[in-house]
């Protein structure tokens, strides 16, 4: 039994450099945030370098340490670039929240756009495959870390419309779950968080700013709201903490009860 300690502060996170890709978007800017309060060093990756660039500067004028490194996790050597950065920048690597993801637009199966399913597979299930093939040998040296795959609902239910993110999220909780029992061994866990619905520019973007579709979408969930981008940041700096040890392969959701109804 551990000695009982009240009111002793303890940082999720001290002193662990973590990697976040997508870090200029909703969920990623608000995980590095709480992150950086949880007392890790960050290395923010994303394919937008202004947006990147503006959530290094906010965390490093609060005191925070943090790097940004332009990167398409699309491309093999790019995210290979980027994990060399990581060590480079900070010695080594004990976290990575491989967050970065497309959902493309809503449309039947035999309509659905070429182009939007190439790039749905790319950033979804290539740039996932692309980073952790990067950070497992960088993991390896250190002797250990925690990785958690952004996933969805839509990784374990489908949706009408969304073929192609379905399925590349679903390929997203299979890739975790593997990866995992090959390391498991090694002190690497690996697991995938699995949003509903999220406050954040993806879902607006898809329904065209349409607020009464929005507002019909977060009825559907139980909880009548979507998630906000903390909730699911607080759930991957938990995943990513020491206080998670035992937990490997699994799959997190945070959907306010989308998929137990
Ligand atoms: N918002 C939701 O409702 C929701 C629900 C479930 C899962 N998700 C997943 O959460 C993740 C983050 O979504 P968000 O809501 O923050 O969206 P967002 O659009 O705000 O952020 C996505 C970020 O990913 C970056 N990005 C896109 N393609 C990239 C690439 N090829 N390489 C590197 N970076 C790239 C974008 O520049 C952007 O900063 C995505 O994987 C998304 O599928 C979102």
């Amino acid at each position: 039994m551990p000695d009982v300690k009240v009111n002793e502060p303890r940082l999720l996170l001290e002193g662990k450099v973590a990697l976040i890709t997508g870090a200029g978007g909703g969920i990623g800017s608000t995980t590095a945030r709480i992150f950086a309060r949880e007392g890790a060093r960050l290395i923010l990756s994303d394919v937008d370098r202004d947006l990147g660039e503006a959530i290094r500067k906010e965390i490093v004028d609060a005191g925070g340490e943090a790097s940004f490194f332009a990167a398409n996790v699309a491309k093999a050597e790019e995210c290979e670039a980027m994990v060399a950065h990581a060590e480079e920048s900070f010695g080594r690597l004990d976290i990575a929240f491989n967050n970065a993801g497309h959902i493309g637009v809503y449309q039947p199966f035999k309509d659905y756009p070429l182009s939007e399913y190439e790039r749905i597979i790319d950033v979804n299930i290539r740039g996932t495959w692309n980073c952790l093939r990067a950070e497992i040998p960088l993991l390896l040296k250190n002797r250990g870390g925690a990785i958690v795959n952004m996933s969805s609902t839509a990784g374990i239910v489908g949706s009408a419309g969304a073929a192609p993110y379905v399925m590349a999220k679903h390929a997203i909780t299979g890739l975790t779950k593997a990866v995992a029992l090959d390391y498991v061994k090694d002190n690497i866990r690996v697991n995938a968080v699995l949003p509903g619905a999220v406050d954040t520019a993806m879902p607006r973007r898809l329904v065209g700013g349409d607020e009464a579709i929005l507002a019909h979408a977060a009825s559907m969930i139980p909880q009548g709201r979507f998630a906000t981008a903390e909730e699911v940041g607080e759930m991957v700096a938990f995943l990513c903490s020491d206080r998670s040890g035992h937990t490997t392969g699994g799959l997190f959701l945070v959907d306010g009860g989308l998929t137990a109804a």
